[in-house]
Protein backbone atom coordinates (compact mmCIF):
# COMPACT_ATOMS: atom_id res chain seq x y z
CA UNK A 1 0.00 0.00 0.00
CA UNK A 2 1.20 3.29 -0.83
CA UNK A 3 0.78 6.49 1.45
CA UNK A 4 -2.20 7.24 3.30
CA UNK A 5 -4.14 10.30 4.24
CA UNK A 6 -4.01 10.57 8.12
CA UNK A 7 -7.30 12.33 9.35
CA UNK A 8 -6.46 14.07 13.34
CA UNK A 9 -10.36 13.77 14.86
CA UNK A 10 -11.37 16.54 16.36
CA UNK A 11 -14.53 15.15 17.38
CA UNK A 12 -16.84 16.14 13.90
CA UNK A 13 -19.87 14.01 13.33
CA UNK A 14 -18.81 14.33 9.54
CA UNK A 15 -14.69 12.78 10.67
CA UNK A 16 -16.01 9.23 9.41
CA UNK A 17 -17.21 10.92 6.28
CA UNK A 18 -14.25 12.86 5.61
CA UNK A 19 -12.32 9.32 5.60
CA UNK A 20 -14.75 7.59 3.20
CA UNK A 21 -14.48 10.16 0.50
CA UNK A 22 -10.73 10.08 0.83
CA UNK A 23 -11.39 6.67 0.00
CA UNK A 24 -13.93 7.08 -2.54
CA UNK A 25 -10.75 8.62 -4.71
CA UNK A 26 -9.39 4.76 -3.79
CA UNK A 27 -7.18 6.25 -1.76
CA UNK A 28 -6.31 4.77 1.99
CA UNK A 29 -7.10 6.85 4.84
CA UNK A 30 -6.86 6.60 8.81
CA UNK A 31 -8.14 8.09 11.57
CA UNK A 32 -6.22 9.00 14.58
CA UNK A 33 -6.83 11.06 17.65
CA UNK A 34 -6.29 14.87 17.30
CA UNK A 35 -3.33 14.92 19.79
CA UNK A 36 -1.81 11.61 18.42
CA UNK A 37 1.65 12.37 19.40
CA UNK A 38 3.90 13.06 16.38
CA UNK A 39 5.75 10.08 15.88
CA UNK A 40 2.61 7.59 15.82
CA UNK A 41 1.28 10.43 12.36
CA UNK A 42 5.13 10.27 10.57
CA UNK A 43 4.57 6.51 11.48
CA UNK A 44 2.49 6.32 9.13
CA UNK A 45 3.80 7.75 6.39
CA UNK A 46 1.01 10.17 5.47
CA UNK A 47 0.65 11.74 1.98
CA UNK A 48 -1.37 14.22 3.65
CA UNK A 49 -3.01 15.65 6.91
CA UNK A 50 -6.46 16.29 6.95
CA UNK A 51 -7.91 18.25 10.30
CA UNK A 52 -11.37 17.79 10.81
CA UNK A 53 -14.02 19.35 12.30
CA UNK A 54 -15.19 19.36 15.68
CA UNK A 55 -18.08 20.97 18.04
CA UNK A 56 -16.27 22.48 20.61
CA UNK A 57 -15.00 26.29 19.96
CA UNK A 58 -10.93 26.85 19.56
CA UNK A 59 -11.11 29.62 21.94
CA UNK A 60 -12.75 27.60 24.83
CA UNK A 61 -10.97 26.45 27.69
CA UNK A 62 -9.80 22.69 27.09
CA UNK A 63 -10.59 22.71 23.77
CA UNK A 64 -9.22 19.83 21.45
CA UNK A 65 -5.85 20.93 21.00
CA UNK A 66 -2.94 19.08 18.57
CA UNK A 67 0.61 18.80 18.21
CA UNK A 68 1.33 22.09 15.58
CA UNK A 69 4.57 20.20 14.40
CA UNK A 70 2.29 18.34 12.11
CA UNK A 71 1.89 21.94 10.03
CA UNK A 72 6.34 21.65 9.64
CA UNK A 73 6.50 18.27 8.42
CA UNK A 74 6.50 19.65 4.85
CA UNK A 75 3.42 17.44 4.29
CA UNK A 76 0.23 18.92 2.80
CA UNK A 77 -2.46 19.57 5.60
CA UNK A 78 -6.08 20.85 5.25
CA UNK A 79 -7.98 21.88 7.98
CA UNK A 80 -12.09 21.95 7.76
CA UNK A 81 -13.91 24.02 9.89
CA UNK A 82 -12.04 23.42 13.40
CA UNK A 83 -9.47 22.39 11.53
CA UNK A 84 -8.69 25.33 9.86
CA UNK A 85 -9.71 27.45 12.95
CA UNK A 86 -6.88 25.71 14.77
CA UNK A 87 -4.53 25.69 12.00
CA UNK A 88 -4.90 29.56 11.82
CA UNK A 89 -4.63 29.72 15.57
CA UNK A 90 -1.34 27.55 15.97
CA UNK A 91 0.29 29.68 12.98
CA UNK A 92 -0.61 33.36 14.90
CA UNK A 93 -4.02 34.44 13.31
CA UNK A 94 -7.51 34.88 15.10
CA UNK A 95 -10.67 32.91 15.78
CA UNK A 96 -13.58 35.30 16.75
CA UNK A 97 -17.35 34.75 16.75
CA UNK A 98 -18.95 35.26 13.68
CA UNK A 99 -21.05 38.25 13.43
CA UNK A 100 -23.82 35.88 12.80
CA UNK A 101 -23.70 31.85 12.46
CA UNK A 102 -24.02 29.90 9.52
CA UNK A 103 -25.86 26.60 9.27
CA UNK A 104 -26.67 24.64 6.35
CA UNK A 105 -25.86 25.92 2.47
CA UNK A 106 -24.60 29.18 2.23
CA UNK A 107 -23.05 30.39 -1.32
CA UNK A 108 -19.66 30.46 -1.64
CA UNK A 109 -17.19 32.23 -3.44
CA UNK A 110 -14.00 31.22 -4.58
CA UNK A 111 -10.99 32.55 -5.87
CA UNK A 112 -9.96 30.16 -8.78
CA UNK A 113 -6.12 31.12 -8.94
CA UNK A 114 -5.89 29.49 -5.67
CA UNK A 115 -3.85 26.00 -5.65
CA UNK A 116 -6.42 24.11 -3.68
CA UNK A 117 -9.31 25.80 -6.01
CA UNK A 118 -7.66 25.93 -9.41
CA UNK A 119 -10.10 25.11 -12.20
CA UNK A 120 -13.20 24.80 -10.39
CA UNK A 121 -16.16 26.76 -10.39
CA UNK A 122 -15.93 30.34 -8.73
CA UNK A 123 -19.15 30.30 -6.91
CA UNK A 124 -21.12 27.12 -5.69
CA UNK A 125 -23.61 26.17 -2.50
CA UNK A 126 -21.44 24.48 0.58
CA UNK A 127 -22.33 22.89 3.88
CA UNK A 128 -21.59 25.71 6.56
CA UNK A 129 -22.25 24.48 10.25
CA UNK A 130 -20.13 27.25 12.71
CA UNK A 131 -20.36 30.29 14.87
CA UNK A 132 -17.13 31.04 15.28
CA UNK A 133 -14.63 32.03 12.06
CA UNK A 134 -11.20 33.10 10.93
CA UNK A 135 -10.71 36.69 11.92
CA UNK A 136 -7.02 36.98 10.80
CA UNK A 137 -4.71 34.83 8.90
CA UNK A 138 -1.59 33.75 10.28
CA UNK A 139 1.78 35.15 8.18
CA UNK A 140 2.29 33.59 4.78
CA UNK A 141 -1.68 33.23 4.34
CA UNK A 142 -4.12 34.82 1.86
CA UNK A 143 -7.97 34.25 1.87
CA UNK A 144 -9.26 32.30 -0.66
CA UNK A 145 -12.98 32.04 -0.15
CA UNK A 146 -15.81 33.82 0.95
CA UNK A 147 -19.38 33.67 1.97
CA UNK A 148 -21.87 36.93 2.44
CA UNK A 149 -20.94 36.58 6.31
CA UNK A 150 -17.56 34.78 6.43
CA UNK A 151 -15.07 36.89 4.88
CA UNK A 152 -12.73 34.25 5.26
CA UNK A 153 -14.16 31.20 4.36
CA UNK A 154 -10.64 28.99 3.05
CA UNK A 155 -7.37 30.05 3.20
CA UNK A 156 -4.18 28.72 2.38
CA UNK A 157 -0.33 29.53 2.32
CA UNK A 158 0.62 27.48 -0.67
CA UNK A 159 4.18 27.40 -0.37
CA UNK A 160 4.18 25.74 2.70
CA UNK A 161 1.47 23.65 1.37
CA UNK A 162 -1.32 24.41 4.45
CA UNK A 163 -4.83 24.55 3.33
CA UNK A 164 -7.83 25.37 5.44
CA UNK A 165 -11.52 25.55 4.30
CA UNK A 166 -14.50 26.94 6.79
CA UNK A 167 -17.25 24.99 5.01
CA UNK A 168 -17.49 20.87 5.23
CA UNK A 169 -16.25 19.60 1.65
CA UNK A 170 -16.88 16.10 2.87
CA UNK A 171 -20.93 16.59 3.16
CA UNK A 172 -22.39 15.78 0.07
CA UNK A 173 -24.09 18.76 -0.08
CA UNK A 174 -21.61 20.93 -0.85
CA UNK A 175 -21.90 20.36 -4.45
CA UNK A 176 -17.47 21.03 -5.04
CA UNK A 177 -16.66 19.31 -2.18
CA UNK A 178 -15.50 16.06 -3.72
CA UNK A 179 -14.14 17.85 -5.93
CA UNK A 180 -12.05 19.92 -3.57
CA UNK A 181 -11.21 16.31 -1.54
CA UNK A 182 -9.77 14.67 -4.76
CA UNK A 183 -8.06 18.17 -5.56
CA UNK A 184 -6.54 17.93 -2.41
CA UNK A 185 -5.57 14.24 -2.23
CA UNK A 186 -4.53 13.90 -5.70
CA UNK A 187 -3.09 16.94 -7.13
CA UNK A 188 -1.77 18.50 -3.78
CA UNK A 189 -0.82 15.45 -1.94
CA UNK A 190 0.04 13.23 -4.89
CA UNK A 191 -1.60 10.36 -3.70
CA UNK A 192 -1.35 6.74 -5.92
CA UNK A 193 -4.91 5.53 -6.22
CA UNK A 194 -4.43 2.05 -5.06
CA UNK A 195 -7.82 1.15 -2.95
CA UNK A 196 -9.62 -1.11 -4.42
CA UNK A 197 -11.70 -3.81 -2.94
CA UNK A 198 -10.18 -6.30 -5.24
CA UNK A 199 -6.54 -6.08 -4.21
CA UNK A 200 -7.52 -5.78 -0.58
CA UNK A 201 -9.84 -9.00 -0.86
CA UNK A 202 -6.03 -10.62 -2.37
CA UNK A 203 -4.05 -9.25 0.75
CA UNK A 204 -6.74 -10.06 3.58
CA UNK A 205 -6.57 -13.67 2.17
CA UNK A 206 -3.01 -13.89 2.36
CA UNK A 207 -3.18 -12.29 5.59
CA UNK A 208 -5.28 -14.47 6.81
CA UNK A 209 -3.34 -17.85 5.37
CA UNK A 210 -0.24 -16.61 7.39
CA UNK A 211 -1.88 -15.88 10.45
CA UNK A 212 -3.93 -18.92 10.85
CA UNK A 213 -1.62 -21.45 9.46
CA UNK A 214 -2.30 -24.94 9.88
CA UNK A 215 -4.99 -24.15 12.30
CA UNK A 216 -8.75 -23.60 12.99
CA UNK A 217 -11.01 -20.62 13.01
CA UNK A 218 -14.28 -20.09 15.27
CA UNK A 219 -16.58 -17.42 13.88
CA UNK A 220 -20.04 -15.87 15.01
CA UNK A 221 -22.49 -15.79 12.15
CA UNK A 222 -25.36 -13.51 12.44
CA UNK A 223 -26.98 -13.40 9.50
CA UNK A 224 -25.60 -9.61 8.32
CA UNK A 225 -23.30 -8.53 6.44
CA UNK A 226 -19.96 -7.84 8.25
CA UNK A 227 -20.02 -11.75 9.85
CA UNK A 228 -20.87 -13.21 6.01
CA UNK A 229 -17.98 -11.10 4.85
CA UNK A 230 -15.53 -12.17 7.21
CA UNK A 231 -16.99 -15.74 6.72
CA UNK A 232 -16.29 -15.37 2.60
CA UNK A 233 -12.96 -14.10 3.21
CA UNK A 234 -11.65 -16.98 5.66
CA UNK A 235 -13.47 -19.65 3.75
CA UNK A 236 -11.00 -18.77 0.82
CA UNK A 237 -7.78 -18.28 2.56
CA UNK A 238 -8.40 -21.63 4.72
CA UNK A 239 -11.36 -23.36 3.19
CA UNK A 240 -12.99 -26.13 5.63
CA UNK A 241 -11.02 -25.27 8.47
CA UNK A 242 -13.59 -22.23 9.22
CA UNK A 243 -16.01 -23.22 11.59
CA UNK A 244 -19.26 -21.14 11.97
CA UNK A 245 -22.15 -21.05 15.00
CA UNK A 246 -25.31 -18.99 13.68
CA UNK A 247 -27.43 -18.54 17.20
CA UNK A 248 -30.59 -18.09 16.05
CA UNK A 249 -32.70 -16.09 19.35
CA UNK A 250 -36.36 -16.27 17.25
CA UNK A 251 -35.83 -12.64 16.53
CA UNK A 252 -34.37 -12.72 13.23
CA UNK A 253 -36.23 -11.92 9.76
CA UNK A 254 -38.21 -14.26 7.43
CA UNK A 255 -35.68 -16.32 6.00
CA UNK A 256 -32.63 -14.98 7.37
CA UNK A 257 -31.30 -18.10 9.03
CA UNK A 258 -31.86 -19.87 6.22
CA UNK A 259 -30.12 -17.67 3.64
CA UNK A 260 -26.90 -17.43 5.89
CA UNK A 261 -27.22 -21.28 5.99
CA UNK A 262 -27.97 -21.83 2.25
CA UNK A 263 -24.82 -19.50 1.64
CA UNK A 264 -22.20 -21.04 3.74
CA UNK A 265 -22.81 -24.70 3.22
CA UNK A 266 -23.66 -24.36 -0.73
CA UNK A 267 -21.25 -21.92 -2.30
CA UNK A 268 -18.76 -21.12 0.73
CA UNK A 269 -18.55 -24.64 2.06
CA UNK A 270 -17.70 -24.14 5.65
CA UNK A 271 -18.65 -26.65 9.43
CA UNK A 272 -21.80 -24.10 10.04
CA UNK A 273 -23.71 -25.10 12.98
CA UNK A 274 -26.97 -23.05 13.67
CA UNK A 275 -28.55 -23.80 16.77
CA UNK A 276 -32.19 -22.85 17.03
CA UNK A 277 -32.22 -21.47 20.88
CA UNK A 278 -35.37 -19.35 20.43
CA UNK A 279 -37.35 -21.67 23.33
CA UNK A 280 -34.36 -20.15 26.17
CA UNK A 281 -34.97 -16.49 24.47
CA UNK A 282 -38.41 -16.58 25.15
CA UNK A 283 -38.21 -18.23 28.80
CA UNK A 284 -35.86 -15.57 29.83
CA UNK A 285 -37.87 -13.05 28.60
CA UNK A 286 -40.77 -13.66 29.90
CA UNK A 287 -42.80 -10.77 32.16
CA UNK A 288 -39.96 -8.21 30.53
CA UNK A 289 -41.41 -5.19 28.86
CA UNK A 290 -38.33 -2.53 30.26
CA UNK A 291 -36.25 -2.31 26.35
CA UNK A 292 -33.21 -1.81 27.69
CA UNK A 293 -33.65 -4.94 30.20
CA UNK A 294 -34.49 -6.73 26.82
CA UNK A 295 -31.57 -5.60 24.99
CA UNK A 296 -29.55 -6.53 27.90
CA UNK A 297 -30.73 -10.04 28.57
CA UNK A 298 -30.97 -10.88 24.89
CA UNK A 299 -26.81 -9.97 24.80
CA UNK A 300 -26.00 -11.96 28.12
CA UNK A 301 -28.18 -15.32 26.65
CA UNK A 302 -26.40 -14.70 23.76
CA UNK A 303 -22.92 -14.76 24.68
CA UNK A 304 -24.23 -17.85 27.07
CA UNK A 305 -25.44 -19.98 24.02
CA UNK A 306 -22.59 -18.91 21.74
CA UNK A 307 -19.80 -20.17 24.41
CA UNK A 308 -21.82 -23.58 25.19
CA UNK A 309 -21.91 -24.43 21.21
CA UNK A 310 -18.10 -22.54 20.85
CA UNK A 311 -17.18 -25.50 23.99
CA UNK A 312 -18.97 -28.15 22.04
CA UNK A 313 -16.81 -28.01 19.42
CA UNK A 314 -13.58 -28.75 20.77
CA UNK A 315 -10.72 -26.92 21.12
CA UNK A 316 -10.47 -24.37 17.91
CA UNK A 317 -7.16 -22.22 17.51
CA UNK A 318 -8.63 -18.78 16.23
CA UNK A 319 -11.34 -16.46 16.60
CA UNK A 320 -12.73 -14.31 14.47
CA UNK A 321 -15.10 -11.30 14.21
CA UNK A 322 -16.59 -8.59 11.72
CA UNK A 323 -15.22 -5.61 14.04
CA UNK A 324 -15.41 -2.86 11.30
CA UNK A 325 -13.98 0.82 11.09
CA UNK A 326 -16.48 2.87 12.60
CA UNK A 327 -16.10 0.51 15.73
CA UNK A 328 -12.65 1.11 15.80
CA UNK A 329 -12.91 4.83 15.57
CA UNK A 330 -15.54 4.86 18.37
CA UNK A 331 -13.63 3.44 20.54
CA UNK A 332 -11.26 5.69 21.40
CA UNK A 333 -10.47 7.79 18.34
CA UNK A 334 -11.43 11.20 20.16
CA UNK A 335 -9.94 11.98 23.47
CA UNK A 336 -11.72 11.56 25.90
CA UNK A 337 -14.28 9.72 24.15
CA UNK A 338 -15.89 6.64 26.13
CA UNK A 339 -17.79 5.16 24.21
CA UNK A 340 -16.83 1.28 23.61
CA UNK A 341 -18.68 -0.59 21.24
CA UNK A 342 -18.04 -3.85 22.31
CA UNK A 343 -19.43 -6.42 19.81
CA UNK A 344 -22.57 -6.84 21.24
CA UNK A 345 -22.75 -10.88 20.70
CA UNK A 346 -19.00 -12.34 21.32
CA UNK A 347 -17.47 -9.73 23.93
CA UNK A 348 -14.87 -10.79 26.24
CA UNK A 349 -15.05 -14.53 24.29
CA UNK A 350 -11.75 -14.77 22.49
CA UNK A 351 -9.50 -14.38 25.87
CA UNK A 352 -12.00 -16.77 28.16
CA UNK A 353 -12.38 -19.32 25.66
CA UNK A 354 -8.65 -19.63 25.24
CA UNK A 355 -7.91 -18.71 21.60
CA UNK A 356 -4.30 -18.15 19.91
CA UNK A 357 -5.51 -15.32 18.50
CA UNK A 358 -8.38 -12.69 17.42
CA UNK A 359 -8.86 -12.32 13.28
CA UNK A 360 -10.58 -9.02 12.73
CA UNK A 361 -10.11 -8.73 8.67
CA UNK A 362 -12.48 -5.99 8.43
CA UNK A 363 -11.21 -4.00 10.64
CA UNK A 364 -9.92 -0.71 8.02
CA UNK A 365 -13.23 -1.03 6.19
CA UNK A 366 -16.20 0.95 6.73
CA UNK A 367 -19.52 -0.64 5.62
CA UNK A 368 -19.98 0.73 1.90
CA UNK A 369 -16.51 -1.11 1.48
CA UNK A 370 -17.39 -4.34 3.06
CA UNK A 371 -20.31 -4.64 0.83
CA UNK A 372 -18.35 -3.95 -1.82
CA UNK A 373 -15.85 -6.73 -0.74
CA UNK A 374 -18.16 -8.84 -0.24
CA UNK A 375 -19.47 -8.15 -4.16
CA UNK A 376 -15.82 -9.16 -4.75
CA UNK A 377 -16.38 -12.34 -3.09
CA UNK A 378 -19.35 -13.32 -4.77
CA UNK A 379 -21.92 -12.92 -1.77
CA UNK A 380 -25.44 -12.72 -3.26
CA UNK A 381 -26.89 -9.33 -3.29
CA UNK A 382 -29.47 -10.74 -1.02
CA UNK A 383 -26.60 -10.55 1.34
CA UNK A 384 -23.93 -8.26 0.26
CA UNK A 385 -27.00 -5.00 0.19
CA UNK A 386 -29.01 -6.35 3.71
CA UNK A 387 -29.72 -3.00 5.61
CA UNK A 388 -28.44 -2.81 8.98
CA UNK A 389 -30.00 -5.05 11.26
CA UNK A 390 -30.08 -4.80 15.21
CA UNK A 391 -28.30 -7.41 17.06
CA UNK A 392 -31.53 -7.99 19.18
CA UNK A 393 -33.85 -8.13 15.52
CA UNK A 394 -37.01 -8.17 15.84
CA UNK A 395 -37.20 -8.12 19.77
CA UNK A 396 -36.89 -4.46 20.04
CA UNK A 397 -39.04 -3.79 16.64
CA UNK A 398 -42.35 -5.96 18.99
CA UNK A 399 -42.66 -3.40 21.51
CA UNK A 400 -43.70 -4.63 25.33
CA UNK A 401 -43.07 -8.38 26.14
CA UNK A 402 -42.53 -10.38 24.13
CA UNK A 403 -44.19 -13.89 23.20
CA UNK A 404 -43.94 -15.87 19.98
CA UNK A 405 -47.25 -14.84 18.42
CA UNK A 406 -46.08 -10.95 18.85
CA UNK A 407 -42.88 -11.79 16.92
CA UNK A 408 -44.65 -14.18 14.35
CA UNK A 409 -46.37 -10.93 13.60
CA UNK A 410 -43.87 -8.64 13.50
CA UNK A 411 -41.85 -10.90 11.11
CA UNK A 412 -44.97 -11.55 8.69
CA UNK A 413 -45.65 -7.93 7.91
CA UNK A 414 -41.89 -6.95 7.97
CA UNK A 415 -41.42 -9.54 5.08
CA UNK A 416 -45.02 -8.23 2.71
CA UNK A 417 -43.30 -4.38 3.69
CA UNK A 418 -39.62 -5.97 2.70
CA UNK A 419 -41.11 -7.46 -0.21
CA UNK A 420 -43.37 -4.83 -1.58
CA UNK A 421 -40.50 -1.85 -0.90
CA UNK A 422 -38.16 -3.92 -2.92
CA UNK A 423 -40.60 -4.60 -5.81
CA UNK A 424 -41.05 -0.60 -5.59
CA UNK A 425 -36.70 -0.21 -6.10
CA UNK A 426 -36.91 1.50 -3.03
CA UNK A 427 -34.32 -0.70 -1.54
CA UNK A 428 -32.18 1.93 -3.54
CA UNK A 429 -33.22 5.11 -2.36
CA UNK A 430 -34.49 4.36 1.25
CA UNK A 431 -31.58 3.59 4.08
CA UNK A 432 -33.66 1.19 6.14
CA UNK A 433 -37.35 0.19 6.10
CA UNK A 434 -38.81 -2.15 8.53
CA UNK A 435 -42.07 -3.08 10.31
CA UNK A 436 -42.99 -2.17 14.04
CA UNK A 437 -45.00 -3.87 15.70
CA UNK A 438 -46.66 -1.77 18.26
CA UNK A 439 -48.28 -3.90 21.07
CA UNK A 440 -51.43 -1.55 20.23
CA UNK A 441 -54.58 -3.11 19.99
CA UNK A 442 -57.45 -1.19 18.65
CA UNK A 443 -61.05 -1.70 17.21
CA UNK A 444 -61.58 -2.65 13.52
CA UNK A 445 -64.18 -4.34 11.70
CA UNK A 446 -63.67 -7.81 9.95
CA UNK A 447 -66.69 -9.15 7.64
CA UNK A 448 -69.33 -8.55 9.80
CA UNK A 449 -67.50 -8.46 12.74
CA UNK A 450 -65.76 -6.90 15.09
CA UNK A 451 -61.99 -6.99 15.41
CA UNK A 452 -59.70 -5.72 18.64
CA UNK A 453 -55.84 -6.33 17.30
CA UNK A 454 -52.42 -5.18 16.43
CA UNK A 455 -51.66 -2.13 15.06
CA UNK A 456 -48.50 -2.23 12.89
CA UNK A 457 -46.03 0.75 12.33
CA UNK A 458 -43.81 1.41 8.96
CA UNK A 459 -40.87 2.77 9.60
CA UNK A 460 -38.52 4.17 6.26
CA UNK A 461 -35.97 6.40 6.89
CA UNK A 462 -33.02 7.96 4.59
CA UNK A 463 -29.97 8.65 6.64
CA UNK A 464 -26.02 8.90 5.26
CA UNK A 465 -24.52 8.05 8.54
CA UNK A 466 -27.65 6.67 11.29
CA UNK A 467 -26.95 9.36 13.65
CA UNK A 468 -29.41 11.73 11.83
CA UNK A 469 -32.13 10.33 9.77
CA UNK A 470 -34.84 11.78 7.83
CA UNK A 471 -38.47 9.34 6.72
CA UNK A 472 -38.18 8.71 3.97
CA UNK A 473 -41.35 9.58 1.51
CA UNK A 474 -42.59 6.62 0.42
CA UNK A 475 -45.33 6.68 -2.82
CA UNK A 476 -48.87 6.68 -1.25
CA UNK A 477 -49.86 3.42 -3.26
CA UNK A 478 -46.81 1.59 -2.28
CA UNK A 479 -48.32 2.45 1.64
CA UNK A 480 -51.49 1.19 0.28
CA UNK A 481 -50.43 -1.41 -1.32
CA UNK A 482 -48.35 -2.30 1.98
CA UNK A 483 -51.34 -1.76 4.26
CA UNK A 484 -53.90 -3.78 2.37
CA UNK A 485 -51.65 -6.98 2.37
CA UNK A 486 -50.13 -6.92 6.18
CA UNK A 487 -54.00 -6.37 7.13
CA UNK A 488 -55.17 -9.42 4.73
CA UNK A 489 -52.32 -11.78 4.96
CA UNK A 490 -51.75 -11.36 8.54
CA UNK A 491 -53.99 -12.82 10.96
CA UNK A 492 -53.99 -10.64 13.92
CA UNK A 493 -53.46 -7.03 12.70
CA UNK A 494 -56.28 -4.70 11.55
CA UNK A 495 -54.26 -1.80 11.29
CA UNK A 496 -51.48 -0.19 9.46
CA UNK A 497 -49.56 3.28 10.71
CA UNK A 498 -46.67 5.65 9.25
CA UNK A 499 -43.85 6.21 10.94
CA UNK A 500 -43.40 10.22 10.04
CA UNK A 501 -40.65 11.30 12.62
CA UNK A 502 -37.31 12.29 12.24
CA UNK A 503 -34.04 11.67 14.52
CA UNK A 504 -33.84 13.30 16.05
CA UNK A 505 -36.25 13.60 18.68
CA UNK A 506 -36.82 9.94 17.50
CA UNK A 507 -34.60 7.29 16.99
CA UNK A 508 -34.54 4.82 13.88
CA UNK A 509 -35.69 2.35 16.29
CA UNK A 510 -38.52 2.02 18.55
CA UNK A 511 -36.67 0.68 21.44
P1 LIG B 1 -31.25 4.08 16.39
O1 LIG B 1 -32.45 3.31 16.79
O2 LIG B 1 -30.25 4.23 17.50
O3 LIG B 1 -30.53 3.22 15.26
O4 LIG B 1 -31.58 5.40 15.77
C1 LIG B 1 -29.44 3.63 14.48
C2 LIG B 1 -28.98 2.46 13.64
O5 LIG B 1 -28.40 1.46 14.47
C3 LIG B 1 -29.11 0.23 14.35
N1 LIG B 1 -29.18 -0.37 15.69
C4 LIG B 1 -28.42 -1.39 16.12
N2 LIG B 1 -27.46 -2.11 15.49
N3 LIG B 1 -27.15 -3.43 17.45
C5 LIG B 1 -26.84 -3.13 16.17
O6 LIG B 1 -25.97 -3.80 15.60
C6 LIG B 1 -28.10 -2.76 18.15
O7 LIG B 1 -28.36 -3.04 19.30
C7 LIG B 1 -28.76 -1.68 17.44
N4 LIG B 1 -29.73 -0.79 17.80
C8 LIG B 1 -29.96 0.00 16.71
C9 LIG B 1 -30.47 0.60 13.79
O8 LIG B 1 -31.06 -0.48 13.09
C10 LIG B 1 -30.12 1.77 12.90
O9 LIG B 1 -29.61 1.33 11.65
Amino acid sequence: MSQPIVILNFGSQFTQLIARRVRQAHVFSQVLACDAPIDEVKALNPAGIILSGGPASVNDEGALWFDPAVLTLGIPVLGICYGMQIMAKALGGSVARASKGEYGLSEVTLNTDSRLFAGLKPVSDSWMSHSQQVASLPDGFIATAATGTCPIAAMENAPARLYGVQFHPEVTHSLLGEAIIRRFVLDICLCHQDWYMDSFATRAIEEIKSAVGEGTVLLGLSGGVDSAVVAALIQKAIGDRLYCVLVDHGFMRKNEAQLASEVFTAHFPAHLFAVDASDRFFEKLKGITDPEQKRKIIGAEFVAVFREEAQKLGALDHFAQGTIYPDVIESGAVPGSVTIKSHHNVGGLPAELGFTSLIEPLRTLFKDEVRELGRVLGLPPAMTDRQPFPGPGLAIRTLGELTREKVNITRESDAILLEEFENAGLHKSVSQFFAVNTNLRSVGVMGDGRSYDTAIAIRAVTTDDFMTADWARVPYDLLALVSRRITNEVPGVNRVLMDVTTKPPASIEWE
